[in-house]
């Protein structure tokens, strides 16, 4: 396979200066990687939060587009007024907590509560707001940072990698892998924003769905689960056979008003182990297709309802509400409050254990 591959500095990528409210000491640490396979498709990785910032493939005439939401410069990414998360790793626990309290063994944690009274990706210094270090591999890099014992609440020195690998097949693969000194928490996934008319397109609601999942967990007005599983059958979650985005996202259904929109969490409906097929998204005009593979046990659809407007992205046009869409390959949020009971797996890691799982997104045409 021939890949070009390069790292920019990123005085290169944008005219970088230092800013106070950030946490970012060292600009110049902040690199990007281009990685390119056979069929031309590019894909952009910083190691500032190990995001994704840019995903260039062709439609069915082979015109190319960028799909994935992102900001022109490190600084839009470090000083994001909206923290909308484009692009990167969240975690140490992706997505909310209840109230940022959890137990492990009867010891008792508290969290950053920075989504109202719950805790969300990780805190105010989550995974996405971190420089992480880098090292090309076959095919890829891979970005590794240590999680300290402590940081943003969470117990035990957490040591992570992902991998992010192109292939020849157009599939862009994240291997995530963690060791832990104490008895922790993990669920870390990636928040790209993707539409795949193109980013700065105006909506997803014309993008055809279809999720792997006949069951939910419904959340409550803050979007923390309630702990019970809702069945699809019948409702706006329906998206079993491929459906078009917008054909229900107004329904007049309550879990539909919380969102508002899609924000929800889908139990994929699993043969055994391993990986599986989550989640097919496709857009009419462009026939862009994107498949969704992985090894967890859910994927959150969030509709991108929170994208207010207010978030200027890298081709000069404003990202509006519902203009692109996530699809977040996860353990269900609030798991920890919910260890033991059925249909909950566990999201405990202990010393000795390895977190170790992959997705995958495939792109295609047709
Ligand atoms: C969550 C949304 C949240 C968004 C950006 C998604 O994963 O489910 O509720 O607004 O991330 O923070």
């Amino acid at each position: 396979m021939k890949k070009i591959l390069s790292l920019l500095a990123c005085a290169a990528l944008v005219g970088c200066s230092a800013k106070q409210e950030t946490a970012v000491s060292d600009f110049d640490s902040i690199q990007q990687f281009t990685l390119k396979n056979k069929n031309g498709m590019i894909v952009k990785i910083t190691n500032y939060g190990a995001t994704i910032t840019s995903i260039i493939v062709p439609d069915r005439d082979g015109n190319m587009a960028d799909v994935a939401l992102g900001y022109d410069s490190v600084e839009g990414y470090v000083n994001a007024i909206a923290r909308e998360y484009l692009g990167a790793v969240v975690g140490r626990y992706g997505n909310r907590i209840a109230e940022g309290k959890f137990s492990i063994d009867g010891e008792e944690y508290e969290l950053a509560t920075n989504n109202g009274e719950n805790h969300l990706h990780g805190g105010y210094m989550g995974f996405d707001k971190v420089v992480w270090t880098a090292e090309v591999v076959a095919d890829g890099v891979k970005f590794s940072y240590l999680a300290k014992d402590g940081e943003e609440g969470y117990p035990g020195n957490l040591n992570l990698s992902v991998t992010y690998t192109l292939t020849d097949d157009n599939e862009i693969k994240m291997h995530y892998e963690a060791t832990t000194d104490k008895p922790t928490i993990v669920n870390v996934t990636n928040h790209t924003y993707f539409n795949l008319a193109g980013e700065g397109s105006d909506s997803i609601l014309d993008h055809v769905l279809q999720i792997n999942g006949s069951k939910t967990t419904p959340v409550d007005a803050g979007l923390i689960p309630t702990g019970e599983f809702a069945d699809v059958t019948g409702t706006p979650f329906d998206f079993r056979q491929p459906k078009v985005i917008g054909k229900d996202i107004d329904a007049d259904d309550q879990q539909i008003e919380y969102g508002p929109g899609y924000d929800h969490n889908w139990v994929l409906d699993r043969q055994g182990d391993g990986m599986q097929l989550a989640a097919t998204l496709s857009e009419p005009k462009s026939g862009r297709v994107m498949e969704v593979f992985t090894e967890e046990p859910c994927i959150q659809f969030y509709s991108g309802n929170f994208l207010a407007g207010n978030l200027t992205g890298k081709s000069g046009k404003v990202y509006k509400e519902r203009s692109a869409l996530c699809l977040e390959t996860q353990h269900a949020p609030d798991s920890i409050n919910h260890e033991g009971e059925a249909g909950w797996p566990s999201v405990i890691l202990r010393p000795g254990e390895k977190y170790d799982t992959t997705t995958i997104y495939k792109f295609s045409t047709k």
